[in-house]
């Protein structure tokens, strides 16, 4: 048995900010109020509805994980957060077309209340929208400073007790790490110089980091993952992760991938498409966002079926992605994978995947997850790059030098093992002895006595 971490309680209000206040940010806060007033479920949220293994199978001990650890209650929840456009959430809720009127409707005076603050806003970085809810600060770091402050005064005005901030705002063009974003000390000299390479995400996560507010990243963006922003994480013993929600077709390729790695099935192909019609879709479009986007989604398939360890298998194997924005599909996103996959002595075979979903359903209990993770983390002292949320991410950020994990199975071993160790309870590999039966194990000492 481990030693049960000191992990500070809950009390008091959790606010949770989100730059970005569109779809997936006004699904998530409408879900949470609505389920407070009894209106609906929070499904697909495993702090809300998971549950926990404890001990040996035969205890038969499986406590909510709401009940195991000590988590913030949905009730004393807060919301709030940034947007170009100045629609409070009822309105953009209402635009984005995700929830029914109705259901809307019977929370607008909540909804109505919330209203985004000005932005911090760069049009090269987000190509396709252009908005009025903006900050006008002379520099990169004076806009940093414009949002510490909105972070105080709103912790002030609604008197909570702690933040966390996950990023809900569009997908940036495609950066890549440079100089400036090596060490904070250039980092933050850039900010002062008003440096090119420094995106509206990064700013908001080094105001958040600066302020002692855990950051995730909801988007695949830069954003958390340069060495300046860990390095300044760590110094603050702030928690940080990222990137990019696991939803829709990743989500789908995270599932049925270790399924067919695990029966060493080989994969000739795999071809992703989709089409999507919200706002994320109309900033996809463009190209460079798009990059983004697509080296995200890439990178799973090679991370799970290891082509270097099984080429037979997967070294070959053609992988393509392609996202196409069309109006008429609003928030229902339509995918279709078609996976060639190859059997015993090379047989071919194909399964097809056509998954019509509601990204910001299946993104919002995601959001409210990492809400609760992120703030638990905070109270148990654990700061940096928070790993044992991979689960929740395309590109789970990990510390360097490490692959990621992308298999969803594994994660989740991860994470609830992360749970059982806050909590002093035995981890669980589902290897060890107590995974057998006793007359198994009378079996294995047969023959090792032998
Ligand atoms: N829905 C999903 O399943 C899913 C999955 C993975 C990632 N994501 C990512 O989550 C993000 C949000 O998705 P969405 O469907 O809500 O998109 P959306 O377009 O509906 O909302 C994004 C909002 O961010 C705002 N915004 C853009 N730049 C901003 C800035 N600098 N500061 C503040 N606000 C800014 C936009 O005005 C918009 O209202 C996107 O980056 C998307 O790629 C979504």
């Amino acid at each position: 048995m481990n030693k049960k971490q000191n992990i500070l309680s809950p009390t008091g209000k959790l606010g949770i900010l989100t730059p970005g206040m569109g779809a997936v940010s006004t699904t998530f806060i409408a879900g949470v109020i609505a389920a407070n007033k009894g209106i609906g479920k929070p499904i697909g949220s495993i702090s809300q509805m998971g549950k926990i293994r404890l001990g040996k199978r035969t205890e038969e001990k499986n406590p909510d994980i709401k009940d195991f650890v000590p988590l913030a209650s949905m009730q004393d929840m807060v919301f709030g957060g940034w947007d170009i456009y100045n629609d409070n959430v009822y309105e953009a809720a209402i635009n984005a077309g995700v929830l029914d009127k109705d259901l809307l409707n019977a929370i607008k005076a909540e909804l109505e209340t919330i209203k985004p603050m000005p932005a911090v806003f760069d049009k090269k970085f987000v190509k396709n929208i252009d908005g009025e809810n903006i900050k006008k600060e002379k520099t990169k770091m004076d806009a940093a400073k414009a949002l510490m402050n909105d972070i105080q005064i709103f912790k002030k005005e609604n008197n909570c007790e702690r933040l966390v901030m996950v990023w809900c705002a569009s997908t940036e063009v495609y950066t890549q790490i440079s100089d400036i974003h090596l060490s904070i000390d250039k980092f933050e000299k850039a900010l002062e110089e008003n440096h090119p390479a420094i995106a509206p995400s990064m700013i908001y996560a080094y105001a958040a980091i600066k302020s002692g507010v855990p950051f995730a990243n909801g988007a695949p963006n830069l954003t958390v993952d340069i060495p300046a922003l860990i390095e300044l994480a760590k110094k603050r013993k702030v928690p940080i992760a990222g990137k990019d929600f696991k939803t829709g077709q990743t989500l789908m390729k995270t599932i049925l991938g270790p399924g067919l790695k695990t029966r060493l099935l080989g994969i000739e192909g795999w071809f992703s498409t989709n089409i999507l019609g919200n706002r994320d879709g109309e900033v996809l479009d463009n190209e460079d966002s798009f990059k983004t986007k697509e080296v995200s989604k890439l990178s799973v398939l090679d991370s799970v079926l290891e082509p270097e360890k099984y080429p037979e298998l997967y070294k070959d194997m053609y992988h393509k992605v392609r996202i196409n924005y069309y109006p008429p599909k609003g928030d229902d996103k339509e995918s279709w994978d078609n996976i060639d996959i190859f059997g015993w002595l090379g047989y071919k075979m194909q399964i097809k995947v056509n998954f019509l979903c509601k990204d910001s359903i299946l993104a919002a209990p995601v959001v409210l997850d990492l809400a609760v993770f992120m703030d638990l983390a905070q109270r148990a002292g654990m700061k940096g790059i928070q790993e044992w949320l991979s689960f929740y991410f395309k590109s789970p950020q990990t510390k360097e030098g490490l692959t990621p994990i992308h298999d969803i199975f594994l994660q989740k071993i991860k994470f609830e093992n992360t749970l059982r160790y806050l909590m002093g309870e035995t981890l669980i590999n589902y290897l060890g002895l107590d995974y057998y039966d006793e007359e198994q194990i009378e079996e294995f000492q047969v023959i090792e006595n032998k």
